[in-house]
């Protein structure tokens, strides 16, 4: 006996579920997209009707409801004997679902995501392959006597970097063991000239700096700042090293290059860089990367 008080009973609707109603039940479960809708409803619908509490006069409805992201999602509607063990009868149902999709082989879904991985370039985006970087390095005056496969050999070792609108690539003083190459963009070569910033040469695309760090292990001799989006090669000892050892004129010719730009830097008021002869350069290199 359920006793109602008289205000609930008004204001309330009431569900009478009198024993022997058929009350219908709703049980979800999600199969893989690879599992055949035919064969699931089959099994599904043969597996809950046999279970204790799902009425045999009415059979069970097995139904798609969302062709879903985690797989095909269905319901199974089954009408009970005794309503008030709707929990448990829900709970034997899933059950029987359970065992009926290990026989027959069928799987449920869980949440599942196609994930394209995407191969990691040596670089970014922004950073030139490596055909670009050995038609670069082959551009290069300086490494025009280099054979094809040295200049690949360089380009391998060469790392790429990116550096935006007036970033700082090299800063005087600091020590340095590699040279660049500027392979996109500008950048500017600047002094301190009485405490101000001065430019004394600006550097485009395959032209070179840093070298002069790289070969006398002197500190870096001026900053260069990047005068727009600009991406350079960086070129270390060991690579250099290399190509010296099978290119002896190439310190040469590298040494009247840096006599220039050394002139250049000693012609500014406030530069303290000796005016060293190419002659002295040369043998600065040749000492410095253990060349007869
Ligand atoms: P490094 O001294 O290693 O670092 C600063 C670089 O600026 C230097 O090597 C040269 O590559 C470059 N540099 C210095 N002076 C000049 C110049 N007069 N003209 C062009 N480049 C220069």
């Amino acid at each position: 006996m359920v006793l109602i008080n008289n205000s609930t009973a008004a204001k309330e609707p009431i569900e009478v579920s009198p024993r022997g109603n058929l009350n219908a039940r709703l049980v979800h479960f999600n199969t893989l997209y690879t599992d055949s809708p035919a064969k699931t409803i089959h099994v599904v619908r043969e597996a809950v009707r046999e279970a204790d509490n799902v009425s045999q006069k009415v059979t069970p409805l097995v139904r798609i409801r969302n062709l879903g992201d985690d797989g095909v999602e269905y319901e199974v509607k089954y009408w009970l004997e005794d309503y008030a063990k709707y929990n448990d009868t829900d709970a034997l149902v899933r059950q029987r679902i359970w065992y009926a999709f290990r026989r027959a082989g069928l799987n449920f879904a869980f949440p599942t995501r196609t994930l394209h991985i995407e191969r990691r370039a040596k670089h970014d985006g922004l950073e030139s392959d490596g055909g670009a970087i050995v038609e670069r390095l082959s551009a290069v005056d300086l490494f025009a006597p280099l054979s094809p496969e040295e200049t690949t050999m360089l380009a391998r070792a060469a790392v790429s970097h990116v550096f935006a609108p007036g970033e700082t690539v090299i800063r005087a003083g600091d020590p340095g063991s590699s040279m660049f190459v500027v392979h996109n963009g500008r950048v500017r070569v600047q002094i301190n000239e009485n405490g101000r910033p001065r430019t004394i040469a600006t550097l485009n695309e395959g032209d070179f700096f840093g070298e002069m760090a790289l070969f006398t292990g002197e500190p870096r001799t001026a900053n260069v700042i990047a005068l727009e989006e600009t991406e350079v090669l960086e070129i270390g000892h060991a690579a250099m090293k290399s190509v010296f050892d099978t290119n002896p004129d190439l310190v040469e010719s590298l040494s009247f290059i840096m006599a220039e730009r050394r002139q250049g830097l000693a012609a500014q008021a406030d530069a303290t860089a000796p005016t060293d002869e190419s002659e002295g350069i040369l043998s600065a290199i040749k000492r410095f990367f253990g060349l007869t």
